[in-house]
């Protein structure tokens, strides 16, 4: 099928040079900063056990740094996030196994026509430049969405680490979605109702990177913002080459082992009225390892209508973005190529 290109069977063979539908103009190549810099600030780092703490006063310190991580960051890792070291050895192995199949058998899986949830390397990027990495990307909850032909197929083992995962995650986000409702004095209740239980969208993507014996001419993931309320990401075979725009300026950064990394997402950038910062991020790859990646995307309910909180607007601080519901906004965004952060700013 000459529309799935797989960058895993294109390295089973040593490669001369890189093919050129992966490779980048000049102005869109990743600027590698000196990985040894003592400059390089880290992301801030988050304990969900102290978010928990109960307090007497209304925030605790673990919320006041969860502020500052979201509206001076917008990403953060996440530690003591209580999901089993077991569980995630389990899926991380799980995972290889899938990307491992023959390339016959994760055919099964390719998008319908004009989809983009499936298998392969979807073209997103500007000039049709293709991406270092297969992925497998697909829509798990509410239950209706899931395609037959997608999680319903896969192995059973990796499926039901997979059901497990979900649904811990699922818990985490809601967590976390409530304590930046109390940070940003937003009635939890009002920012709950976009998340209401069984209705919510919750989609997954599996990332394969294999190395690149040129990785200086390729990008692994294309600059972007996500189109979510929150993202949690593991990187399972603790290999960074997740970078941030922070300033203006592309940042690499290096993930503690057993933590997720959370970042803010457009839909939460909209919600607080521009006060959490939906970061614009990519990924390298390298010449050495492969790179492996699980990303749990967490949106309101697709009818939600989704708009900066009602409390948080007033004379002094008029709304910063239209009101959309959830299901237009990710549609207009698939619509798209992926470039930065232009399509949440046609919202304002
Ligand atoms: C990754 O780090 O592999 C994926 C990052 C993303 O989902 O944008
Ligand atoms: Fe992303």
């Amino acid at each position: 099928d000459p529309s799935i290109v797989s960058v895993q069977e294109l390295v089973k063979e040593p490669l001369d040079s890189i093919p050129e539908s992966f490779i980048r103009l000049d102005q869109t190549r990743p600027h590698v900063l000196p990985s040894k810099s003592d400059h390089i600030p880290t992301i801030p780092t988050i304990d969900m056990v102290k978010i928990l703490e109960p307090s007497d006063r209304s925030l605790n310190d673990e919320l006041e740094r969860l502020h500052f991580a979201c509206s001076e960051w917008g990403i953060f890792q996440l530690v003591n996030h209580g999901v089993s070291l077991s569980l995630l050895q389990k899926l991380g192995l799980e995972i290889e196994e899938f990307f491992k199949l023959p390339l016959e058998e994760k055919m099964k899986y390719k998008p319908n026509p004009g989809e983009s949830e499936g298998y392969g390397n979807v073209m997103r990027s500007e000039k049709n430049v293709l991406d270092w990495g297969d992925r497998l990307f697909m829509a798990i909850n509410p239950i209706s969405l899931r395609k037959p032909h997608l999680f319903p197929e896969l192995p059973a083992p990796l499926r039901s680490s997979l059901e497990t995962y979900i649904k811990e995650l699922k818990k985490i986000a809601l967590q976390i979605l409530r304590s930046l409702a109390i940070c940003l004095h937003i009635d939890t209740n009002v920012i709950m109702e976009l998340f209401e239980e069984e209705k919510e969208f919750q989609a997954l993507r599996m990332t394969y990177y294999p190395p690149c014996p040129q990785p200086e001419l390729v990008i692994g993931l294309t600059p972007h913002s996500d189109a979510t309320a929150i993202t949690i990401l593991h990187q399972i075979n603790c290999v960074n080459g997740l970078q941030v725009k922070r300033n203006g300026v592309w940042l690499p950064i290096d993930i503690l082992p057993d933590a997720f990394v959370v970042n803010v997402g457009d839909i939460m950038e909209i919600l607080s009225n521009g006060t959490y910062h939906s970061i614009e991020h990519q990924v390298m790859v390298n010449s050495e390892s492969e790179r492996m990646s699980l990303a749990m995307f967490f949106n309101p309910k697709l009818d939600a209508q989704v708009g900066p909180a009602a409390s948080l607007i007033s004379l002094k601080n008029q709304a910063l973005f239209r009101n959309i519901t959830m299901n237009e906004y990710v549609q207009g965004l698939f619509s798209q190529k992926m470039d930065g952060k232009s399509y949440l700013d046609r919202m304002r």
